[in-house]
């Protein structure tokens, strides 16, 4: 019997996560998404290829792996239309190797326009989300209201659907959002309404399974699964910056209840970190950069949104964060990726801890959205060098090796492996 190995993000998203699975996918039978859903971007890079994937899970261009997308998950069927014909012009069938949880819950055209209506109704406050429907299809999944991937099956779909939507298009009155101004992807509601239902046919060419009893067999006989998060620890529903978060349990946890499998069915926690940080949306960011250096960060790691494309917003590394993320997943293996963006820095620095009304702590505290937090930064000296070309881990330069003995030593968890470009040829094993 073997267990699930876990790979996920420990800041704020974007870390590299996609490209890690990736590289990773030779060693596992099973590649497994749990939460989340198309307000992810995850890119790979190969064979000078780039591809982002939103919904499907990074292992899908390895053709003898299967792919599964858990329970937990949110489906917009259209925007994984198009994700799956993105992939068919790769020549990827996913049809073949993705399966897909009949309890994965639906985002429908109106969540996305309530997304937008809630956003506005926050004015100032408003959280920067992705605008796919994230945050209101989690709400009517919670209050058992959703619509879920195995319903399209069912004759009286389309009544529910109707009965769902007149109720979110009520809640848009309340909050006075124009619905007739509202687009998606240019089109007006109802138009894209059309382009959805015609996608459901799309997702019903799929194996829509029981995933939990897919995942659990799978690891009864002995195969190897990899559950692969979204976003990050710190936009963790219960965990972030509440309520500069998303809508789901990001974290380990999140796993056992976005696949179905128990706490003791977890084994290996991976989790990775950029040498930096980075964070895209409103909330708190105690190591942001506003100078240069926020700016040449954001140019050299070309630290633009894959879902969005918004300019991400660039700082330090933050270990109070990056301990708290450590220690709410169990996080057994470091990944660090990207420390060649700052191959040409003179000094690299690292936040250890924070100085809150002149007290310093290393705790997140509770106020995280309303204090003022100075960063206590360490300074490391900077590499200076190119890492194009390095093929080992051992024969990095050594100022970045002491960077990396540096987050090994704050956090008690040790480095796996570094990545020193977007592509899957350069991940360093330690
Ligand atoms: P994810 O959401 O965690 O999968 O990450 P994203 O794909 O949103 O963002 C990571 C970005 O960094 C992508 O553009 C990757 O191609 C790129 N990337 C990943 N690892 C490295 C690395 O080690 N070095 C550099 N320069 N870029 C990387
Ligand atoms: P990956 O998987 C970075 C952020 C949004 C916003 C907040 C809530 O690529 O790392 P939502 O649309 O979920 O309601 O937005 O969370 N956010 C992400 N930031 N990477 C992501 O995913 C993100 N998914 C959501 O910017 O601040
Ligand atoms: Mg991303």
């Amino acid at each position: 019997m073997s267990k699930v190995d876990v790979l996920l993000g420990l800041q704020w998203g974007d870390e590299g996560k996609g490209k890690i699975v990736d590289v990773l996918t030779p060693n596992y039978d099973v590649i497994a998404r749990f939460q989340g859903g198309p307000n992810a971007g995850h890119t790979l890079e190969f064979n000078g290829i780039k591809h982002v994937l939103h919904i499907i899970p990074s292992g899908i261009f390895h053709e003898d792996k299967l792919n599964v997308i858990g329970n937990g998950v949110l489906i917009e069927p259209n925007i994984f239309e198009k994700e799956v014909q993105a992939l068919l012009e790769k020549n990827v069938d996913a049809t073949k190797n993705l399966y897909i949880s009949k309890k994965a819950h639906l985002i429908l055209p109106s969540h996305r326009m309530l997304d937008a209506a809630n956003e506005k109704a926050k004015g100032n406050n408003k959280i920067g989300s992705t605008l796919k429907g994230i945050g209101p299809a989690y709400t009517d999944k919670i209050a058992r209201s959703g619509l879920r991937v195995g319903d399209i099956m069912e004759f009286d779909f389309k009544e529910k659907y109707e009965l769902l939507k007149v109720q979110h298009l009520q809640t848009a009155h309340t909050l006075n959002f124009d619905v007739a101004a509202f687009r998606i992807d240019n089109m007006t509601l109802d138009e894209y309404e059309k382009r959805w239902l015609a996608s459901l046919e799309t997702l019903k060419k799929f194996h829509l399974i029981n995933s939990e009893y897919f995942i659990n067999h799978c690891l009864d006989k002995g195969q190897k699964v990899l559950a692969e998060g979204a976003q990050g620890s710190m936009l963790d529903i219960d965990f972030g910056s509440y309520p500069f978060v998303t809508s789901s349990s990001t974290i380990t946890a999140g796993v056992c209840s976005g696949l179905g499998v128990a706490p003791s069915r977890i084994g290996r926690v991976m989790g990775i970190s950029k040498a930096y940080c980075t964070r895209v949306g409103a909330g708190p960011f105690p190591t942001e950069l506003f100078d240069e250096t926020g700016r040449v960060l954001c140019e050299q790691g070309h630290e633009y949104g894959a879902t969005t494309g918004r300019p991400r917003r660039c700082g330090w590394i933050d270990i109070p964060a990056l301990r708290y993320a450590c220690m709410l997943n169990g996080v057994t293996h470091l990944f660090v990726t990207k420390p060649d963006v700052m191959n040409n820095f003179d000094e690299i620095k690292m936040c250890t801890s924070y100085e809150i009304n002149g007290k310093e702590t290393d705790e997140i505290p509770f106020e995280f959205n309303e204090v003022e937090i100075t960063p206590v930064l360490r300074s490391y000296e900077g590499w200076k060098q190119e890492l194009t070309g390095i093929t080992a881990y051992k024969d990095l330069p050594q100022n970045l090796l002491n960077y990396l003995d540096a987050m090994e030593k704050v956090t008690g968890v040790p480095v796996l492996a570094v990545s020193i470009s977007p592509d899957r040829k350069d991940v360093l094993f330690k």
